[in-house]
């Protein structure tokens, strides 16, 4: 099948937009990516992912060798370019709960004076509600031409990037007018052709959708670690609980995953965001519920370290501990508000030997924290620890042989902050082990 080609722009070659730039370009569109990083673009120019993203490496390599696709530092190179995918990060504003916005300001100012006179900007990043609006006033005051802007949400995964970009479960797109729904129906033809559903809404709700969708699969998360904490000092078993409850299809198995909690790039500061957005919108008591979601997700990591304080005695002080997992979550190299390093950074300043491993994220995390020590082999990461934190759920943890594995280590006490670890085996093997809202029988 053919599908009709494109002139496409990337602003912003992130994990986000590095990823669509590489699956337009798949689709056969002529795609520009623009970056202000050069270190990133020179990477992605010679077909080298700049960041571990599974199926990534071979997609941008195919994409740069086939010749649609190319990076860039220039903004004139988007001039061509009929639409225009805003894919710039929106992080936590230091000292605030707020979104910083700064790249999306940077990055209008960027284009705007090289947008064509009839290019669509699509925004893709998350943004508080009335952003889009803003935007196009701001692209009004600084351009002549007759662009428009229309509001395109992503929700991939981490870790299933390639994935939900070539094949999302739904795609959104808030338009103001019919040629610009017609323009980007045409850019996703490849996708609506697998009937993956289309949603045309309004700017607002556009907006609204990936920050609402990301607020529920975290208070999903921080419900079924309230549930843990209950389940601890009842007794129950969290899981089994979670299996029960989540065979009713009004709620599901998914996102109910007790343990350390959500971290990453996402679902911490796009709550927080929108907590500070509806204090804006003087709606405050809507969302007020989020922030006991984050305050559940937060103390997931101090039970984790008091647990940890339990096992050693007291203290863990002098005590050398394996946390085994740095990146926020499995198949990533992303190490930004993550769990498992937040709880090693803290056992250390508490004063505890940690050696942290993990497959993919080292390098990242010892940008993050060079203060910790980190262990590429895992059987090295694991001699003579007194205690084992497993806080990121790599397959690796999980096929590790607690028989073996009590051999390297000197103390067999492991906390399985991810509820994932064969409790009953590790008991078999003399393991010391204690889960979140899980105990061994
Ligand atoms: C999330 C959204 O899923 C995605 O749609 C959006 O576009 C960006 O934010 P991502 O941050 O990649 O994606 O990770 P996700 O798989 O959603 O996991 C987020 C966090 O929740 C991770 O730290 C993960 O370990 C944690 N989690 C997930 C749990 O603690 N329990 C679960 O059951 C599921």
């Amino acid at each position: 099948m053919t599908y009709p080609k494109h002139e496409i722009a990337i602003i912003g070659c992130g994990y986000l937009g590095a990823v669509l730039a590489t699956v337009f370009a798949e689709q056969g569109n002529n795609v520009i990516g623009l970056d202000v990083d050069q270190g990133k673009v020179e990477k992605l120019n010679q077909g080298i992912a700049p960041f571990f993203e599974p199926e990534f490496d071979e997609l941008i390599a195919a994409g740069i060798s086939a010749g649609n696709l190319k990076f860039t530092t220039d903004p004139s190179a988007i001039s061509t370019s009929d639409l225009v995918f805003i894919c710039v990060g929106t992080p936590q504003l230091e000292g605030s709960s707020a979104a910083d916005m700064r790249q999306i300001w940077s990055a209008i100012e960027l284009i705007a004076p090289h947008l064509h006179s009839d290019a669509l900007v699509v925004g893709r990043s998350t943004v508080p509600v009335g952003t889009a609006k803003e935007i196009e006033t701001r692209l009004q005051k600084l351009t002549s031409t007759n662009s428009t802007i229309a509001w395109n949400p992503e929700f991939l995964r981490e870790g299933f990037a390639v994935r939900d970009t070539r094949t999302p479960d739904r795609i959104v797109i808030g338009v103001q007018n019919s040629d610009d729904e017609q323009k980007l129906k045409s850019v996703y033809a490849p996708q609506l052709s697998k009937d993956i559903p289309l949603l045309v809404v309004d700017l607002a709700t556009a907006e609204l959708v990936k920050v609402s969708a990301n607020a529920y699969l975290a208070t999903k998360i921080s419900f079924i670690n309230a549930m843990s904490e209950i389940a601890d000092k009842t007794g129950a078993d969290v899981v089994a609980l979670a299996d029960a409850i989540g065979l009713d299809p009004r709620i599901g198995r998914k996102f109910l995953g007790a343990g350390v909690g959500f971290g990453g790039g996402c679902l911490p500061k796009d709550i927080r965001a929108f907590i500070h957005r509806a204090g804006e919108l003087g709606l405050s008591s809507s969302l007020q519920f989020l922030k006991e979601v984050d305050e559940i997700n937060l103390r997931q990591r101090d039970r984790v370290f008091s647990i940890a304080k339990d096992l050693l005695n007291g203290s863990v002080k002098g005590k050398r501990i394996t946390v085994l997992g740095a990146a926020f979550k499995p198949d990533s190299d992303d190490v930004r508000d993550s769990p498992a390093l937040d709880i090693a950074v803290r056992l250390n300043s508490e004063g505890a030997n940690v050696v942290v491993h993990d497959p993919k994220a080292l390098e990242n995390a010892a940008k993050r924290f060079p203060v910790l020590t980190y262990e590429g082999d895992l059987e090295k990461a694991l001699l003579n620890a007194e205690l084992v934190l497993h806080l990121t759920e790599w397959m690796q943890y999980r096929e590790i042989d607690p028989v073996s594995a009590k051999k390297l280590v000197r103390t067999p006490q492991m906390i399985d902050g991810r509820n994932m670890l064969n409790l009953e085996a590790y008991q078999a093997a003399g393991w010391k082990i204690v889960g979140l809202g899980r105990q061994p029988k």
